[in-house]
């Protein structure tokens, strides 16, 4: 079966098999940016069923770009931390990939300040009690374009095998990329082309930082299901333009990938999910397509079985990424890797105490993880 071949990357890394252990932030780090001993084990524990790849929880760049308690990848001070994360993600053999981010317009003001939200725009998430960022300046454009390529650099320094940009979810380089968050008029706005100006920097900052021979990773949102977002087609070209960038890979990421359902802003998963701009062919095979084999696809959302990734790579990804199986089981690869698929958990136990201590959960991830119904299956 293809999912347990290797795979090389362009930069001449290898993974053992095609599975990867999703990003999957605890919000559980200490408030410096500082790793916590209970989230090094839940990584640890979990990357021990042997994936070929881990991906770290999203480290922030900037300070006032946090959007949870997470760690931080923006100064020297963080490097023992990057450190001790990047040996846990590799304690089984995995390649251990730091995903790096911005809140943006996102961020929680509650951790950075009442008054520093920023943004490309000074136009509001549509979460329910967003509050309005103000626009950045060109010169923090530049300068959070900086942060990015600092970050990289300390993820080398730290060990990692490479980095993973996050530029899905609705996040500050997802805000660029969208019509509904950018309306600037200056370099980083207005048209298709100037909207990708954000993403192409930074990607082109971060392999600059790395140098040929780390992975560079990057992961999108594949089309918005927001009214007037952007739409498969916008993506595929920042895609194939991202490509030219000597990228090992792009990330299709997905709230289901059966359904072509990509995460809404609102972050709502309970009741009927209203969805526009669904694109006809799957996102996975239309990425798969245009980027033609210059980097590696990476598929994920709702996958649950062997079967399943098998299915995301018929559709034309390369490599799969599992996040919420990996939450409620960390020995998921070890049984799918045994045939004993049956004895998967397919929920987290009803008893709150139980979830942090059976599956080695950090209590605030657990509470992070309860706070949204309908987002993860419960027994
Ligand atoms: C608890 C939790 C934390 C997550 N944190 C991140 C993150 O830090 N970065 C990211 O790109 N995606 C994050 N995601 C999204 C997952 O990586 C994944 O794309 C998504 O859950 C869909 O895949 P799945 O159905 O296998 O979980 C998170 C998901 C969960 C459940």
């Amino acid at each position: 079966m293809v999912v347990w071949s290797p795979l090389r990357f362009n930069s001449g890394r290898e993974m053992a098999n095609r599975f990867a252990m999703a990003p999957l932030t605890t919000d559980s780090s200490n408030e410096d940016g500082t790793a916590t001993e209970a989230e090094l084990e839940f990584v640890r524990r979990r990357a021990a069923g042997g994936f070929g790849a881990a991906i770290s929880s999203a480290a922030w760049v900037a300070p006032d770009g946090r959007s949870w308690q997470g760690i931080g990848a923006a100064h020297d001070g963080h490097l023992p931390s990057l450190h001790r994360l990047a040996e846990a993600l590799r304690a089984a053999g995995a390649l251990a990939i730091l995903q790096i981010y911005d809140g943006g317009r996102i961020a929680k003001p509650e951790l950075i300040g009442e008054q520093a939200l920023r943004a490309p725009s000074a136009v509001a998430s549509l979460r329910p009690g967003a509050r309005t960022p103000r626009a950045m300046t060109s010169d923090e454009v530049e300068s959070l374009i900086a942060r990015f390529r600092q970050a990289a650099s300390l993820a080398r320094k730290a060990g990692f095998d490479g980095v993973e940009i996050h530029g899905a979810n609705h996040y500050a380089i997802h805000q660029f990329f969208s019509p509904r968050a950018n309306q600037r008029d200056d370099r980083w706005g207005g048209t298709l082309a100037k909207r990708m100006n954000f993403p192409l920097a930074v990607a082109e900052a971060v392999r600059d930082a790395l140098g040929p021979k780390l992975i560079a990773g990057f992961r999108v949102t594949p089309f918005e299901a927001e009214a007037d977002g952007y739409t498969l087609d916008d993506a595929r070209l920042l895609c194939s333009e991202l490509a030219r960038l000597d990228l090992d890979y792009i990330s299709v990421s997905l709230d289901d990938y059966r359904k072509a359902r990509p995460a809404g802003e609102t972050r709502v998963y309970h009741g009927p999910v209203e969805q526009r701009n669904t694109p006809a062919e799957s996102p996975i095979t239309a990425f798969a397509r245009i980027i033609a084999g210059r980097c590696a696809v990476m598929a994920s959302g709702g996958i649950k079985t062997c079967g399943d990734a098998e299915g995301a790579i018929t559709l034309g990804a390369d490599l799969v990424a599992i996040g919420r199986a990996v939450v409620v089981d960390p020995e998921w690869l070890t049984k799918v890797r045994s045939s004993s698929e049956a004895s998967i958990l397919a929920g987290l136990p009803k008893d709150e105490r139980e979830i942090a201590r059976a599956l080695s959960i950090p209590p605030r991830m657990v509470a992070y993880l309860l706070s949204r119904p309908g987002w993860i299956p419960r027994l």
